[in-house]
C-alpha cells in the first residue's frame, strides 16, 4: 500500500474475536498518538454497506458464488476508493475487519469460483491497495461458531455462518494455507485462548510491522 499510511487486515472463520481485538488495538495505537481509523467488510463505505445488506441477508446465494464473489468485489471496490485510500494517503493506521482473503476463501475455496476468474477480479479491485500485515485468527470452528452463537442471541445465522462444519474447517485450512503463502504478509494468531493473551501477540505484531516500518523511512529520509 502507498506510504505514509499503513494497512492492516484482520482475516478468519466466524467468531475469531477480531472485532473485540480491532477495538483494543485502536484504542492503543491512539493513545500512542496515532491516527486510527476502523472499518469493516463486506461494508464501510455507503455504497458497500447497502451490498452487505443484500449479501448477508443471503439473497444473493440462489444466484451462484460467482455473482456473489462479483458483489464483494464491487463493494470492495468503493470501500478502497471511498474510504482505505485516502486514509492511508493522509498517514492514517487502517484497522480493516475481513478484506481481500476472505474473498479467496469464502468465495475462492469453499465457493468454488475458479481462480483465474478470482484473480481477475482481484486484480480489478485491490491492485496496488494490498494490506501491509494481515493477522488471520485462527482458531477451531466449533468454538467459533458456538462464540457467534452466544453473540448472535435470538438473531438467526446468517448465510455464511450457517454452514455446516466441514465447510468451517475448510475455510481454516484455507486461512493458514494464504498465510503460509504470503509469510511477509502474514501473522498468525492463535484465537483459541484468553482474549488477553491474544491481544498481547496482536500488539507485538503490529508494533513490530510499524517499528520495521518507520526504520524503513528514517533509512529513506537518510537516503541509504
Ligand atoms: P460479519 O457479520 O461481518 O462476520 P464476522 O464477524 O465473522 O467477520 O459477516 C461477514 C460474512 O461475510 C462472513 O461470514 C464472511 C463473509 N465474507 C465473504 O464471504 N467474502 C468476503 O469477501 C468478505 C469480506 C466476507
Amino acid at each position: 500500500m502507498a506510504e505514509p499510511g499503513f494497512f492492516i487486515t484482520f482475516e478468519g472463520g466466524e467468531g475469531a474475536g477480531k472485532t473485540t481485538q480491532i477495538a483494543r488495538l485502536a484504542s492503543k495505537l491512539r493513545e500512542k498518538g496515532y491516527n486510527v481509523v476502523v472499518t469493516r467488510e463486506p461494508g464501510g463505505s455507503p455504497g458497500a454497506e447497502a451490498v452487505r445488506a443484500v449479501l448477508l441477508s443471503g439473497a444473493v446465494e440462489p444466484l451462484g458464488a460467482r455473482m456473489e464473489a462479483v458483489l464483494f468485489a464491487a463493494a470492495r471496490l468503493d470501500h478502497i476508493e471511498q474510504v482505505i485510500r485516502p486514509a492511508v494517503e493522509r498517514g492514517a493506521i487502517v484497522l480493516c475487519d475481513r478484506f481481500l482473503d476472505s474473498s479467496r476463501v469464502y468465495q475462492g475455496v469453499t465457493g468454488g469460483v475458479d481462480r483465474t476468474f478470482m484473480a481477475e477480479l482481484e486484480h480489478a479491485t485491490v491492485n496496488g491497495s494490498m494490506p501491509d500485515l494481515t493477522l488471520v485468527f485462527d482458531l477451531d470452528p466449533e468454538v467459533g461458531l458456538g462464540r457467534a452463537f452466544v453473540r448472535r442471541g435470538d438473531h438467526t445465522p446468517d448465510r455464511f455462518e450457517k454452514e455446516g462444519l466441514a465447510i468451517h474447517q475448510e475455510r481454516r485450512h484455507a486461512f493458514l494455507a494464504i498465510a503460509a503463502a504470503e509469510p511477509e504478509r502474514c501473522v498468525v494468531i492463535d484465537a483459541g485462548r484468553d482474549a488477553a493473551l491474544v491481544e498481547d501477540d496482536v500488539t507485538d505484531a503490529v508494533f513490530a510491522a510499524l517499528t520495521e516500518r518507520s526504520i524503513k523511512s528514517l533509512n529513506d529520509v537518510a537516503g541509504v
